[in-house]
């Protein structure tokens, strides 16, 4: 297995990635937003002159969805810039690229599952950034990997599980909508097949996701009954809700190049969810007034 640098790597994803690496004896090293800062050139360069690695997994990104309507350029210079220089300093050394990207680069009209050929129309800032970082990767090299995933959710967040679950815990009023659909996606699923990938020595775009579909009202009441918390959630449309950014309707990734490499399909969102509540419950991070339920 190739030696392995991931940036981002204090966030929920590359949290996971460099445990799930570690615990196989993976050499890797991740580099927090402190540590390394993406959008750095000589910073970045420094990195991969003294770590040298074969690969980097690039999981640093501006992932405030609503935020980033109104800071398009923070937004643009972490998800498309700091991705292409990545790819840039990446390229000049013979190092493969795994660059993370989201479902938000389609506009989900089809109720259908988005194969990765389907052509992107992004609804928001954010969609429209991370798209960009897409393509500025694919123009620098060939050899890089760009896994779109959806609605992830691990370690401690930020993530809308444990808002729920914290707003529930304190007594909130809680309102989530019912026409959105996704792939909820777990960390802890998802970091083991980016290093599988890693190890077929795969190129191109993935999808890669929990299995199945559910809506996020769904998903919410599914996440309180598994916690332990018997909490009314009122089901709302998107249209009743004050977001900034416009999201997919139907966000759900067809996992086609995944299967067809004969990988077998992610767990599905609900097995997922257990996974990740009972991650939390074991780790003592449920929030306070769920834990005796
Ligand atoms: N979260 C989702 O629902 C979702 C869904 C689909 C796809 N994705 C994609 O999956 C990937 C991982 O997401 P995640 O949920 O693990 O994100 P996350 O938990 O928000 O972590 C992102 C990390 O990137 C860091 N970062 C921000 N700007 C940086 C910079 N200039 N240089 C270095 N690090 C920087 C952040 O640090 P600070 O917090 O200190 O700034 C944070 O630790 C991203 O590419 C994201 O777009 C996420």
């Amino acid at each position: 297995m190739p030696r392995l640098l991931i940036s981002g790597a204090a966030g929920q994803l590359g949290g996971d990635l460099l445990d799930t690496a570690t615990a196989r004896g993976i050499p890797a090293v991740g580099f927090s937003h402190a540590a390394l800062d993406i959008t750095d050139r000589t910073a970045v360069a420094r990195a991969l002159d003294e770590q040298g690695p074969d690969a980097v997994i690039n999981c640093a990104a501006w992932t405030n969805v609503d935020g980033a309507e109104s800071h398009a350029d923070r937004a643009f210079a972490v998800n498309l810039k700091g991705a292409r220089l990545l790819a840039e300093e990446c390229a000049q050394r013979d190092v493969l690229l795994m660059h993370l990207s989201t479902d938000y680069v389609f506009d989900g009209e089809s109720p259908r599952p988005i194969p990765e050929n389907a052509a992107p129309a992004p609804l928001s800032i954010y969609g429209a950034s991370k798209l960009a970082g897409e393509e500025a990767v694919r123009a620098v090299s060939d050899n890089h990997v760009i896994v779109r995933t959806s609605g992830l959710y691990g370690r401690d967040g930020p993530n809308f599980l444990l808002k729920v679950l914290h707003r529930a815990a304190r007594g909130e009023q809680l309102r989530v909508v019912t026409d959105q659909v996704t792939a909820p996606t777990w960390t802890g699923h998802l970091a083991p097949a980016l290093l599988r990938l890693i190890e077929m020595h795969a190129t191109g775009t993935f999808h890669l996701t929990n299995s199945g579909r559910t809506s996020w009202y769904e998903f919410a009441v599914s996440g309180l009954r598994t916690a332990g918390l018997a909490s009314a959630v009122q089901p709302i449309l998107s249209a009743e809700l004050p977001a900034s950014a416009r999201r997919p309707q139907h966000a759900v990734l067809d996992n086609c190049a995944w299967l067809h490499a004969g990988e077998p399909a992610l767990p599905t969102w609900s097995v997922a969810l257990d996974d990740y509540i009972g991650e939390l419950r074991r780790r003592g991070r449920l929030p306070a007034s769920l834990v005796t339920a």
